[in-house]
């Protein structure tokens, strides 16, 4: 694999003060990646609709640091409030790219974030917040080394947040970002997401996710102790080449809109990630009794009405709920009347696909 295409080779420039802001979605898997190696290296390439509405805007305050140390030195504003217990997360992130970023101990960055969604509603925060830090990274990188290519940015800025959390790979581009080498999807690879290579279907476009806030508790897995737990999973090679194939099959019904077979695949994959969870040692149930509650009107509203509608899971008890824009009225009708009372204080945010990251 080659990562000497993401150092830092021409001499840089000299800049004293600059800001970037930007702003970076979160992103939900089709086809789950659950299970890597280290750095970061996926166990099996995953696919993702890139969200729009749940997203991080973060600014980076780079003040240049008199004398340069071995030490990165940043500040972290959350929400308008120091958060040191956000820090270690950051700090680890910083010490794994530095390498290819090595500008990074040449100055004082002030970072200053916040979510469009609220804090702890068990949205995780991680691929909106490390892909927004990504970015601002590569609009420093861009001035210190003057003319990278716009393709170049987004590469590395995925291969960098990437190295923070896995799935932060998926949230720089969008509306469908692949992420992890797979031989049908030309360009994928195990180091950054790519966009999706090949014409969608209309019946995709501006695809909604209405998330519904189930447990907006702490996570009770956290996903590095979840990644890890596939190493002596009983099932897990059998899991990662059901991955790739499914990966195969979405690929095709995404050129050719079988929603039916779309549907089949990304609830197959939600439970299968659950089921994971549920077969390894030690074993967690993160779906509530409001979850299933949810999961089974979902499947009775979809027969009776000749619906479109699907759900997936992330790791955790919130269920989003897909479909086409074309039945967004009748649905919405269907979650305000029979599903937001399974979610905590009939919390429910809606989303749809999105382009990912904008500077502002
Ligand atoms: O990016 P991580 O390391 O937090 O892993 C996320 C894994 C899932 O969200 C459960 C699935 C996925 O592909 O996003």
């Amino acid at each position: 694999m080659n990562t000497d295409q993401f150092l830092v080779t021409p001499a840089l420039k000299s800049i004293e003060k600059v800001s970037f802001t930007w702003q970076t979605p979160s992103n939900i898997a089709l086809v789950k990646y659950w299970g890597k190696s280290n750095p970061q290296i996926p166990k099996n390439a995953s696919i993702s609709f890139t969200l729009s509405n749940s997203n991080t805007t973060t600014k980076i305050d780079f003040v240049k640091k008199q004398n340069t140390t071995n030490q990165v030195d940043f500040d972290l504003i959350f929400e308008g409030k120091p958060k040191p217990e956000f820090k270690p997360k950051i700090e680890e992130f910083f010490n794994r790219i530095q390498n290819y970023c090595p500008y990074v101990f040449d100055y004082k960055m002030i970072i200053s974030s916040e979510n469009s969604f609220p804090h702890s509603s068990g949205i995780a925060s991680s691929a909106s917040g490390l892909s927004a830090i990504a970015m601002c990274l590569l609009s420093l990188e861009n001035e210190l080394v003057a003319d990278l290519s716009k393709e170049y940015i987004t590469k590395k800025a995925s291969f960098l947040a990437r190295l923070g959390s896995g799935s932060a790979s998926r949230s720089i581009e969008g509306p469908i970002v692949v992420w992890g080498n797979h031989p049908e999807i030309e360009g994928s690879s195990d180091l950054f997401g790519v966009k999706f290579p090949h014409n969608v279907h209309p019946v995709f476009e501006n695809y909604q996710d209405v998330i519904l806030l189930v447990d907006k508790g702490e996570k009770q897995v956290s996903s590095t102790v979840g990644h890890g737990l596939m190493h002596n999973h009983p099932y897990a090679e059998t899991r990662f080449k059901q991955a790739n194939e499914n990966l195969i099959l979405l690929s095709e019904v995404l050129q050719n809109g079988n929603l039916e077979k779309f549907i089949n695949i990304v609830e197959s994959e939600a439970l299968t990630l659950h089921a994971m969870m549920m077969t390894s040692n030690p074993y967690f149930i993160l779906m509530k009794p409001n979850t299933l509650e949810i999961i089974n009107r979902i499947w009775s509203y979809r027969q009776e009405n000749q619906s479109n509608i699907c759900f997936t899971l992330d790791a955790g008890a919130n269920v989003h709920v897909l479909f086409p824009e074309i039945e967004k009225t009748k649905i919405m009708q269907f979650i305000d009347n029979e599903l937001s009372r399974f979610c905590q204080k009939k919390h429910y945010i809606c989303d749809n696909t999105g382009l990912g990251a904008r500077q502002l």
